[in-house]
Parts: C-alpha cells; structure tokens; sequence
C-alpha cells in the first residue's frame, strides 16, 4: 500500500496567519508515558490577513479538552491538525493535552534523552507538544509553568518563581515557537556571568549530566568570548537575565539557539584535553557562537517562513566565520571554510539534490538544512560584503537591526537594507538565491603592448527543475604578479555581472601572472588551463595564503588525475616547490600541515566524471597512497625536523598555535608511519596525554593494520564516555583500507555499544561508513547494502537523521553501470519500505530524479 503523495508546499504560496497571538501560557505536567500540556492561548484576528478557517498545528496529540472564552468545543481533528469554529473577534483559547515523551524517538518535540526531559522545535516539532499557529510569523509572549519531581526545571527567558517540583518562566520577546524550549532532569550547572557593555549582568549557566562538570570550561570561555565579540563587532547586546545551556546526548543535529536556553548535542559543548582534539575544541567554539548569534540573527530577527531559512542561518554562519576568524587565524580559517563548501555544498550543487540558497519549494522543511542554506547562504552575504564594502556592510547591518526588530523577515527585507543604505541595486544579485547550482567561470587572457586582459564567461549548468540561468554577478578578487615574483597589481575586485565580460590593466612592463578568486571572493569553479609552472610560481609566490594553498591544491589534484589516468609518476616540480615551503619556517604550522593535505577522494572522483572519465575508486584510492608513499619517501629527511616543530612543550591548550603545531605533527606522523611500520605512531598512542595526539597516533596504528591491541587499549580506558567511544567507532570504519571498511562497519554494528537509536552513535559507524569513499564503494555493492538496510531501520524511528544520511547517495551517477544499478536497487529498497517517513521519501524521490 503507497499513502497518499505528499503535499508540496511553496514559497508563492504564502498567505499570512489569519489570528495574531498575543500570549501563550504553558503548564506542563510532566511525566514519560502521559505529559500533560495545558494551553491558554489569546487569539485576536489578524488585520493584514485574509479571511481563512481557524486550523491549529497538532501532531501525534491526544486532545483531552478544548474550550474557546471558557465553553468547551469539539474541533475537527486531523492527523495534522485541527480545525474550528470561532467567534469573530478575539477569543481565548483553552486546551489540554497528552504526550508521551518516553515514546517519541524521532527527537522532535518533547522527548527524552539520558533520563531528562528536553524539547527540539525547529522547524515544526511545536506542534508535537501541543496546538498551535506552528509557523515562524506567528509571534508571541511565552510564559511556562513546569511541574515535575526534579531538580531542574528550565524554559525560556527570565525564571520567575519556583518552588518544590514546580518552576514558572516568562520570556519577554516575542517569539515564534520554534523558540520554544523547556528542559527538565538531574542536571548540574557550571556557572558563570558576563556584565554587557552597557552594565547589565547576565547569569550563564551550562547545564550537564552530573559527571560531566570538568567538561564546561571551555564553552563557558567560547561563550563569554562569542558574548564580547557580537557587541564589539556588531554592537549587538545579550536581552535577558540569564543565558541557559544545557547538553543532551540525543540530539538530531549540532545546537538549537532555542531563546535564552540553547540546546546543545553534548559533542558540541562539552570539552576536556583528555577527551576532545583540537578539531572538537574549534567546533565547540564556533558552534557556541553560532547559536549564540542567533539571538540577534534568528530570534530578534526572525524568518517569516522556512523558504526564508538561510535569513537567519547564512547570517549566522557568516558571523561564526567571521568570529572564527578572529580569534583564530584567518587565513587558516578561510581555508577550512572553503575546503568545507568544496567537500559538501559542491557535491550537492553539482547533483540532484541541487537547490536555490532560498528554495522555492519543499515537502518537508527538515530536508533543507542544507549545506546550500547554511554554507552557500553564508557565502553569498560575504560576497555581499566584497561589492559594498566594510563599512556599508555595517551601515547596512545596523540599519537591518533597527528596521526589524522583532519583525519575521523576508530576503527581500534584508536585501532592501542594503539597497537603501548603499543605493546599489541588487535585482541580479538576488539571482544567488534564486539560482541554484555552482556557476562556472571560465577564464581566458591576451597580453599586448603593456596591457594586460583577462576574459571572464560564466555558465551555471542546469540544476533540477532550472533549465536555463542568467548571469549573475560575480565579485572576482584578482591581483597580478611579475615573472619576478613581486605583486604588481594588488587585490582588486572585478564586478562580473555579464555573461561574457574582459577587464583591462595597462601600463604593465612585462606579461603578469594572475591570481584569480583570491581569498575564494566567489563561490565557483574556475576553469582555467593554466600551465604547472604558472601553478608552481603561485605556490611559491603568491601574496594570498588563500591562492598559494589553491595553487598546490591544483598541482595535487593534477597529480593525483595524470597518476590515475596515464600511469604518470607524481608531479617532480610541485613536489620540490611544495618541500621548500614545508621548509620555510616563517610560515604558520598549520599553514603548513594544511598544505600536505590533499585532494579528497571524493572530489578526486567528482573531476574525472567531469572530465568524461569513469572514476574507479580503488584507482584513485591507490593513487593516494602511491601519492603519500612517495611524499613519505622523498622527505625522510625532512620529516624529524618538521616532526619536531609539530611537538608541543608547553601544557596542553587547545588554541590556535598548539593545534597547528599539533596538526603539523599528525600530518607528518601519516607520513612517517609509511617508513616505520607504525612505530612511532605507537610510541606516541603510548605516551598521548590528550585525546588530539591519541587519535591521530590511533588513525596510523589502524591503516599500518595491525590495531586489535591499540583498539582494545583506547576501548578499554574510554568505555565510560560515550563522546569518546563515538570516535573509536567512527574511526575503526574511516581509516581502515577499503577491502575492510565494510566487514568492519557490520562488526561494530553487533558491538553491545552500539547504540544506533542515537544519533551521534549511529553517524559514527554509519557516517563513516558512507565517507571512506573506496570503501563504501565497492563494486560489490557490499557498502550500499549495508547502508540501507540501516536507513530501513532507522526509518521507523527517527525520520529525521535518516533522511539526511540519505545524501550519501546523491553523487551516484558519477559512477559506472554496475555501481549505478547497485546504488539504484538499493534507494528503490529503501523507497519500498512499508511507511516510509516523508523525510525519507521526498529525499529518495530527489535522488533518483
Ligand atoms: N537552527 C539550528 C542551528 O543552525 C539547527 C537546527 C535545525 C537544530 C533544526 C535542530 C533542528 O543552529
Ligand atoms: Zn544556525
């Protein structure tokens, strides 16, 4: 039996709510099986509104009664909701329900994790608790009455009154009720306080499981940082009394910047040297302030509808990189943030879950929070800022606060700011949130008597459901060097808006080198045929670290595709011009060790199809290691002494300086291990007082092969911390060689801790799993299956998280017949399934186009 196909909803159908919500009053009485939500809610009708039947959102909710201005009524109910008469004017509405947190597993709504009540809401999880306008334009003030026998009771906003069992909280801000969040359980706090520039205290508090105290102090740091840096560069100030943070191990995503009681998934909030690498503590950091920010960019300024999801969350983003970039280094930061966008926005641009950064429809919102919303929507608001300048940005920024405070907004809204504060108009900008896919710019020069041109023709391919693009304008950051190596034309932004367009530079004595894109100022492809030795001049030369890093990225992936399709050996120049810079101590560790990087697999296979080639995994998975065998070979005698640079003295810090000498270490350790059989990476799991030095010794140990002794030794230290037994799952399955990675993914999944109803457990194995691209890919079809049979099971429970692991799928079409059949059986398997979720279903039906 197939239900009904599911409605799709779209942008241009948007009609305001027909009531206006002056204020909600909630009391729970909380209990696992039989929660009681009792709502008082005051209606009153919506002037700008058309007429419309009253239909409240409800899900999975038992009514137990409803009465409007006291006199009980019977509504119609649905399984989405329900629908009732009501009286002209304004009204107040009383219901009470029943859910049953213990049983909801999808972890939307009011659930349970680790014995403690919490709540998840965006984007439709409200009405799961109780009936409600459930849409981010109905705004209102929230007070909440928790009853229940423990110790702490936590919603939004400033704590009213408590006593035993019992605790009220009222929330000033209108709010949509995404917003809403209510925590409750045997929880711990690590306080602190900030005093806000204009004097007013704010009491912080991180609430965790007890045990996990001596986990917060770097949060709490990360917050109190992120608190200065939103008023200091955006002059925006924190609005309540108290800021409340509380981990949760069951948690479908990241964070919930839920207002004045974030909600965090515990590996993003909780931090130890002993437990969390480097790479955990910058996360934790940028995440902290990234929901943080929301309260000025999500909560103060909301969305009017989910179309407009990238309002608030590419701001965001934008601002965690901004914030990133300050208290760490920049160039580094850029870096990281763009390999990112390469690794997962391209791949879904360039494929056929490819969406406007604002889509235009959707069948279920949960399948939007996309790396496009996030990653692109932050992009496009940098190159917004590149085409009006710093301080216009600000102007336009300040103006956007002023304008909408307290207002659900529209991109319209946002990009009308920037109009009136810039007098620019931005009609064919916005095609970056209407036109979805990565456009392409090809690049072309001429050079005669002492000018210089570059020809820029850009052509976005089509995308599903856009067949033809327009222009769109591109800030193209370039500058010129010299065949000597100096910079003779510094960083200029070139304004592409044409679909063909040449910009000139006179007066030149002798034909430049150009570094194109610098600092990534435009999220597109370059194609430009440019020789290895202008690539090799770049690396060695160039004034962008941005461009210098692009340039030996070139060379490696150019490398990696000539071993790969013509048996070539590695690339000698790049080699040697790639050793002088590792050489050069002047540059920054992790510069460095982000240089030894190299192309992924993935991206490696993305290339070759686009280059008309067949990509075999195993082929590219072995040019990567010939690749590092080399590497490991031709510097024997360089290593030591990078090694050495990669080694930290001092106590350990998770800052930027130790964790780029630390990555160094890890880079040239992966190296080592290919001459030493792994010796010193077990010299240095041995001798590891932190968990950055213990994994990646722990990575070596695990691809040299013999790792049953090392595995048993972490799993037995770490069995009592989930976050930390979530690493040794995850990378059992990632570093492992292709011809393993599946019986091994299949073993853990027998293992007595995997716990696959939870989320950062099941991505561990799962997750891992879909990333070792050779492994996951092989031909016989053996990742696929095993992949989807846990989608299947997942499915039932938890939709949500399913869904997104879906994407694992989304490039199957680069690859050959056979995988393709195999890839297909295995999406039209899990299509099949008896009830399969609308997050599933929509995803699977995308994918297979
Ligand atoms: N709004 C959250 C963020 O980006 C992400 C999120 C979405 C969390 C949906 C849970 C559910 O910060
Ligand atoms: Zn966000």
């Amino acid at each position: 039996m197939k239900d009904a196909a599911p409605e799709t909803i779209y942008l241009k159908d948007y009609t305001p709510f027909g009531w206006q919500v002056s204020d909600v009053h909630l009391t729970f009485r909380l209990a696992p099986k039989s929660t009681r939500v009792i709502s008082k809610i005051h209606f009153a009708p919506n002037p700008e509104a058309p007429a419309q039947e009253f239909f409240l959102h409800g899900e999975d909710l038992k009514l137990i009664r409803a009465t409007i201005d006291g006199v009980e009524v019977t509504p119609e109910v649905t399984p989405e909701g329900l629908r009732c008469a009501v009286p002209d004017g304004p009204f107040l509405w009383e219901a009470e329900v029943e859910i049953a947190p213990e049983d909801n597993t999808a972890l939307e709504g009011l659930y349970m994790s680790s014995g403690m009540y919490c709540t998840q809401c965006e984007a439709e999880g409200f009405r799961k608790i109780t009936y409600y306008p459930d849409r981010p334009d109905v705004m209102s003030v929230f007070s909440v009455r928790i009853e229940g026998d423990l110790p702490v009771l936590l919603s939004n906003g400033n704590s009213v009154d408590r006593g035993e069992g019992w605790a009220e909280w009222h929330d000033p801000w209108p709010k949509p009720a995404y917003l809403f969040a209510l925590v409750a359980g045997d929880l711990v706090n690590f306080p602190d306080r900030f005093t806000t520039r204009s004097g007013k205290e704010v009491k912080l508090n991180i609430w965790v499981r007890p045990g996990d105290e001596g986990k917060c102090a770097f949060g709490m740091e990360a917050l109190k940082t992120s608190m200065k840096w939103d008023e200091d560069a955006y002059g925006r100030e924190y609005d309540l009394d108290v800021f409340n943070i509380v981990a949760v191990d069951d948690f479908n995503m990241g964070a919930m910047e839920n207002k004045g009681l974030n909600i965090f998934n515990s590996s993003c909030v909780l931090a130890s040297p002993e437990t969390s690498t480097d790479g955990n503590f910058e996360r934790i950091e940028a995440i902290i302030a990234h929901e943080y920010f929301h309260n000025w960019t999500g909560n103060r300024i909301t969305c009017r509808d989910w179309f407009q999801l990238c309002l608030k969350e590419g701001l965001t983003v934008f601002r965690d990189q901004q914030f990133t970039a300050d208290v760490r280094s920049a160039p580094v930061a850029r870096i990281e943030n763009v390999a990112q966008l390469r690794a997962r926005q391209f791949p879904e641009d360039q494929g056929p879950l490819s969406h406007p950064v604002r889509p235009e429809s959707f069948q279920e919102i949960n399948n939007f929070y996309t790396a496009t919303v996030y990653e692109k929507g932050a992009e496009v608001i940098g190159m917004l800022k590149t085409l009006v300048g710093d301080e216009a940005y600000a102007t336009a920024l300040n103006l956007y606060f002023d304008r909408h405070d307290g207002d659900a907004a529209t991109i319209e809204d946002w990009l009308k700011v920037f109009e009136d504060a810039t007098g620019r108009d931005l009609t064919q900008f916005k095609r970056w949130y209407s036109q979805a896919g990565t456009p392409r710019v090809e690049v072309t020069e001429d050079w005669a008597d002492g000018t210089y041109a570059l020809t820029f023709k850009q052509h976005t391919p089509p995308t599903p459901g856009q067949e033809v693009k327009e222009p769109q304008v591109i800030p193209m950051a370039v500058g010129l060097l010299n065949p000597n190596g100096d910079e003779v034309v510094p960083t200029r932004v070139l304004e592409i808006t044409e679909a063909e367009q040449t910009f000139t530079f006179d007066g030149l004595a002798s034909r430049p080198v150009p570094s194109i894109n610098r600092g990534f100022s435009a999220p597109v492809v370059l194609d430009r045929a440019s020789s290895r030795e202008e690539r090799a001049f770049l690396l060695a030369h160039d004034t962008d670290p941005f461009n210098r890093w692009e340039a030996s990225r070139l060379l490696a992936r150019e490398s990696l595709i000539a071993m790969i399709c013509e048996d070539a050996g590695p690339d000698e120049a790049w080699l040697d011009g790639l050793e002088r810079l590792l050489r050069d101590r002047d540059l920054d560790p992790a510069y460095r060790a982000m240089m030894m990087g190299t192309p992924t697999e993935s991206e490696l296979a993305q290339v070759l199809f686009e280059r008309g080639h067949t990509p075999d995994p195993d082929a590219i998975h072995a040019a990567k290691e010939v690749l590092a065998q080399v590497k490991a070979e031709r510097w024997a005698d360089l290593l030591p002494g990078l090694a050495a640079e990669g080694t930290v003295d001092a106590p350990f810090a998770p800052d930027a300086e130790q964790s780029g000498k630390r990555a160094l270490g890890a880079a040239v350790l992966a190296l080592t291990s290919r001459l030493d059989g792994g010796k010193a990476a077990r010299a240095q799991f041995a001798s590891a007082d932190n968990m950055t030095l213990q994994l990646s010794a722990l990575a070596q140990i695990i691809r040299v092969g013999e790792d049953a002794e090392a595995l048993a030794a972490f799993e037995d230290q770490w069995r009592h911390d989930r976050l930390v037994m979530d690493k040794w799952f995850g990378l059992q399955v990632g570093a492992t060689a292709p011809e393993n990675v599946v019986p091994r993914a299949e073993a853990l999944t027998r293992h007595a801790d995997f716990d696959w109803k939870n989320p950062n457990r099941f991505r561990a194995v799962m997750g891992a799993l879909a990333m070792n691209h050779a492994g996951f890919h092989r031909k016989d079809g053996s990742g696929y299956r095993l992949l989807t049979d846990w989608l299947i099971k997942l499915d039932d429970l938890n939709p949500q998280t399913t869904a997104r692991m879906t994407s694992a799928f989304q490039t199957w079409k680069r690859y050959d017949a056979e995988r393709q059949a195999l890839m297909r059986a295995e999406l039209e398997r899990l299509q099949a399934k008896p009830k399969l979720s609308r997050d599933t279903g929509e995803m699977v039906a995308r994918i297979l186009g």
